[in-house]
């Protein structure tokens, strides 16, 4: 059992307390929003998450997870401290990192005894170094302390199962006693732990996410051809990750990658390679393709409506992936934003992202289910693969729309069935 503190709790300050309290530890967690912390004393989680609330209740119940406003209070209680405080992208594309350095000065001003200091937020190579800097200089009683870089590798909507269950843990560190506390830490999740120097692990985050998003781009450029020859880029992907060296995953076309980590990453490291004195010209190809599917997708609504003036378009599907309620750098609002421009009248529904939604989107019909979406519209547009789309009564919405229009940016329905069913139906890459 080890006393742990969390400076930050979103989507991975929350579900590592949550996580790691549930292993049995005694976990404390900080967060500079005054209100989410009243709130998550009461239980209350400011994010849809499969599973986080029933854990996070469960070890408040248990007296193993508890949620402070005071940082000296978590740096006083804890020997590890985990850094998951926001990294936001900076107009360059580098990473915002002015709060990670804030947390490092405050525990650096309150330590007492020895810490470890880890960093689980995304950073760019050498961020380490500098908190290694930060709290050397900081740390009036010259306390002994280790840094480590501990990337998280979690997906939204997934978060508590891959933390439960990872591929790797990646533990960036420079000394045998923090390593030795580190592992036994995460002994209990039986997954295969790296070790590595800090810069190393900093950079695995980054080179992992950046090359997931460029088997996105890859299979989206695929796409495209398939879409020019004829040929069905789903059994094209299937084709190529039935090879191992491949693989099946992140190889599904659509309207391209969302999310608060991939794009911001993908900058990022685009950035620290800038700097670094190298051009990492891949991805900023990769970048561009990603944004060209949108205004693929957009295209594809032009040719089947002709004029987009005027037109009521639905959209299926705010979140940036299912099982999310996550909007940010979401590929349907952009493409709400782009239709919106060019005169549509916009209904929309997601599963779980219209609370988000309503303070995002304005002169948006907000509609209560995929029907209410559909009637009267001229075209229907699916930005996320929600299950609750997949199993739409098809007959229902043909009856409902004006034109018997789909454009499916997700590839969720097989065309020759939809073609049959007499609807006008386009999706990505066949
Ligand atoms: C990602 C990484 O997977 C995770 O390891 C890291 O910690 C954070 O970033 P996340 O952003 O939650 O996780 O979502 P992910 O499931 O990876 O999907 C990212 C985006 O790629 C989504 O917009 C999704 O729709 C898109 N995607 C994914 C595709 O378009 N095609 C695919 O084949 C896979």
């Amino acid at each position: 059992m080890q006393n742990i503190g969390i400076v930050g709790t979103g989507y991975v300050g929350l579900v590592t307390a949550a996580v790691l309290a549930d292993l049995g530890n005694k976990v404390i967690c900080e967060d500079c929003n005054y209100q989410k912390i009243e709130d998550l004393k009461k239980g209350i989680i400011p994010i849809y998450e499969p599973g986080l609330q029933d854990k996070v209740l469960k070890n408040i119940r248990a007296k193993r997870l508890k949620f402070s406003h005071r940082l000296p209070e978590v740096v006083k209680k804890s020997k590890i401290i985990f850094i998951c405080v926001g990294t936001p992208p900076r107009k360059d594309g580098s990473a915002d990192l002015s709060s990670v350095e804030n947390v490092a000065r405050k525990i650096a001003q309150n330590m007492k005894e020895y810490k470890i200091i880890v960093s689980k937020s995304t950073v760019p190579v050498q961020t380490g170094e500098w908190v290694k800097r930060t709290v050397s200089m900081l740390n009036p009683h010259k306390v002994e302390f280790s840094v480590v870089s501990n990337p998280e590798f979690l997906r939204e909507g997934r978060a508590i199962e891959d933390s439960l269950h990872p591929d790797r843990i990646v533990i960036g560190v420079e000394d045998k006693k923090a390593e030795r506390t580190m592992r036994q830490l995460f002994k209990p999740i039986r997954a295969p732990i790296l070790v590595t120097d800090i810069k190393t692990a900093e950079i695995i985050k980054h080179a992992s996410n950046s090359f997931l998003a460029t088997k996105i781009s890859f299979i989206n450029a695929v796409a495209n051809i398939c879409e020019k020859t004829g040929a069905d880029v789903n059994k094209v992907a299937e084709g190529m990750g039935l090879d191992k060296r491949i693989g099946r995953a992140f190889l599904r076309a659509g309207v391209g990658f969302g999310g608060f980590c991939f794009p911001k990453d993908l900058s990022a490291f685009i950035y620290i390679a800038k700097i670094a004195g190298y051009d990492f010209e891949l991805l900023n190809v990769v970048q561009k393709i990603n944004e060209t599917q949108k205004q693929l997708l957009v295209k594809k609504i032009e040719q089947a409506l002709w004029i987009i003036r005027d037109k009521t378009i639905g959209i299926l599907g705010l979140s940036f992936k299912p099982d999310t309620d996550d909007i940010r750098f979401a590929p349907a609002l952009d493409i709400i934003k782009i239709l919106r421009n060019e005169g549509a009248k916009i209904k929309v529904y997601d599963p779980k992202a219209m609370r988000k939604v309503k303070k995002e989107l304005k002169y948006v019909k907000l509609c209560q289910d995929p029907y209410e979406v559909a009637k009267n519209c001229d075209c229907l547009v699916i930005m996320t693969e929600w299950d609750e789309f997949k199993e739409m009564d098809l007959r229902k919405v043909k009856r409902l729309l004006r034109q018997p229009i789909i454009i499916d940016g997700r590839n969720i329905f097989e065309p020759a069935e939809m073609h049959k069913l007499g609807f006008i139906y386009k999706g990505i890459g066949r």
